[in-house]
Order: C-alpha cells, then sequence, then structure tokens
C-alpha cells in the first residue's frame, strides 16, 4: 500500500474487533483515527501477536511499536513505523496540515547536535520551479531564524494529537533561553536525506533542502488586514525547500 489513507470503515471495525478481542478483560480500547493511536488496559504479548498480525493481514511493514506508561494505569501502544512516501503518492489536505497547531519546523545539523525546532503555523506546499516544494514563514525574532540562516536543510514535521502540547511548548518558549526540546520530551532523529533532523514521534516528515528566501515586503500587502499581523514590523523571511523525501504513518489522515 503506497502513500497515506485513511483505513475504510471494514478495516477500522476489523482492526478494532481484533484489538477487543485481546483486550476482553475488561475491553477498554480507545481506537481512533487520525493518529492510530490505541489503549490497551492490560498489555500482553498476545496482544502485539495480533496486532503483528493485522499489519500481516493488510500487507503492511510492523512498525516499531512504542509503549509508554500511562497515569491511567494502563498503556498507550502507537506505531511510530513511518514509510517512505512517493512524492506522486503523497495525498494530504494542506489546510488541515498547517491548521491543526501539530508541526515542527526544525533547522539544524543533527550529528553535531547542534539545531533548533519551534510550531509553526503559516506555510503552503506546491510545485515551483518544476519541485515539489514545502514553504514556511519564520520571523527574524526567533532563534530558528539563526539555523534556517546557517544551514541548507530544514524538516517539517506533523505530529499525532497526543503530542500537541509538547509542539506547542516548542512555540511558547525559545531555544534561546535553554533546551526546550528536552524539555518537551519529544525525541530529535536523523534524516535520510538531510542534516536536519526529524522527530521520532512524528506521523509525517518531510526533509527539504532550501532553495529560496525573500523577505516580506510590507508594500506588497493589498488586504489591509495583513498589517495587523505586524504591530512590530518584524515580517517573516519565507523560505522555499524543495522536498527530498517524505515518510509517513500509512495509517495517518492527513
Ligand atoms: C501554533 C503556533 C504556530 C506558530 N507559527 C509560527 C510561524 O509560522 N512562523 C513563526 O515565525 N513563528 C510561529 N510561531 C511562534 C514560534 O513557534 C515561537 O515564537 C517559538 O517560541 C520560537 O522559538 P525559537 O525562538 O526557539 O525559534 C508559532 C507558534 C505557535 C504556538
Amino acid at each position: 500500500m503506497a502513500g497515506l489513507f485513511l483505513p475504510g470503515r471494514e478495516t477500522q471495525n476489523y482492526l478494532a474487533e481484533s484489538l477487543c478481542e485481546v483486550n476482553k478483560n475488561p475491553p477498554r480500547l480507545f481506537f481512533y483515527m487520525p493518529s492510530f493511536l490505541t489503549f490497551f488496559d492490560t498489555v500482553s504479548s498476545d496482544a502485539f501477536n495480533r496486532l503483528d498480525t493485522i499489519y500481516r493481514f493488510y500487507d503492511m511493514t510492523v512498525p516499531d511499536v512504542k509503549y509508554r506508561d500511562n497515569s491511567a494505569g494502563g498503556y498507550y501502544i502507537h506505531m511510530t513505523g513511518l514509510k517512505p512516501i512517493k512524492i506522486n503518492d503523497f495525498m494530504a489536505n494542506p489546510f488541515q496540515i498547517w491548521q491543526r497547531e501539530a508541526m515542527l519546523l526544525c533547522a539544524g545539523d543533527f550529528e553535531s547536535g547542534k539545531f533548533n525546532a519551534m510550531t509553526v503555523g503559516w506555510g503552503s506546499l506546491g510545485t515551483m520551479w518544476r519541485k515539489p516544494f514545502a514553504q514556511v514563514v519564520v520571523r527574524p525574532s526567533r532563534y530558528t531564524m539563526k539555523f534556517m540562516e546557517k544551514y541548507n536543510s530544514f524538516t517539517l514535521c506533523l505530529f499525532p494529537d497526543e503530542y500537541r502540547e509538547k509542539v506547542l511548548l516548542l512555540g511558547r518558549i525559545s531555544g534561546r533561553d535553554g533546551d526546550k526540546i528536552a524539555q518537551s520530551g519529544l525525541s530529535p532523529v536523523k534524516s535520510e536525506t538531510i542534516a536536519a533532523p526529524g522527530f521520532k514521534e512524528a506521523e509525517l516528515i518531510m526533509e527539504c533542502t532550501k532553495i529560496y528566501f525573500q523577505d516580506m515586503d510590507p508594500a506588497g500587502f493589498i488586504d489591509p488586514e495583513i498589517d495587523r499581523d505586524y504591530p512590530e514590523n518584524d515580517f517573516h523571511r519565507i523560505y522555499y525547500g524543495r522536498i527530498e523525501a517524505v515518510h509517513g504513518c500509512e495509517t495517518c489522515s492527513l
């Protein structure tokens, strides 16, 4: 199965029933899309064997399974296995992607440990100069801008709703004032094609090479409403990145 897909009702029922079966005692299960997060009261090896079967049934690669303690006394099991997605198979709603407030922009170099990430809510995806691109906007006050300037790549990582608070933390505080990534508990991981890291918890990672930037020029604000976003005249710098690779969670709907 290529690309991202939202399992149909039948598939969802099958998954839900199968998972319930291994959790009969009592069958407490939260199975919700799009992040394919499941909650088990008890976790038995049986449950994991069953998951394995489900994945094989759907001809999906068995993903990394991540276990996390949960204060309610159970465990979250979050499938973290992301698969490469060919750009032409990549399906995403570009409005939801940005509006979900669940996206991190990360720039820098994973190997040297010099990178920073911040929450982003404005941007676009498309085709420019015959290449697929992701475009972001960064105000000069952001510490992340230093990394966007110094390094030639960045990632855009979209997270399941479960991680929303952690993602928003990176949008509230600055990396200039301390190690906010460590504070968030999110895990940077090496990218496949670029120096900037992605994040293990993400359900979608776009790896980009910087190809163009331009400072926003207020002379071009045709709609007067736009001015209101810049009371301090700290106009964004616009960056275009060529999308080099996309990795996504097969079961996520975007
Ligand atoms: C939901 C959300 C979306 C944001 N979108 C952007 C954005 O697109 N561009 C931007 O410059 N700042 C944006 N910010 C603000 C930065 O994420 C925030 O100032 C962050 O603390 C900067 O961190 P840094 O100084 O470590 O780079 C956003 C914040 C939030 C909460």
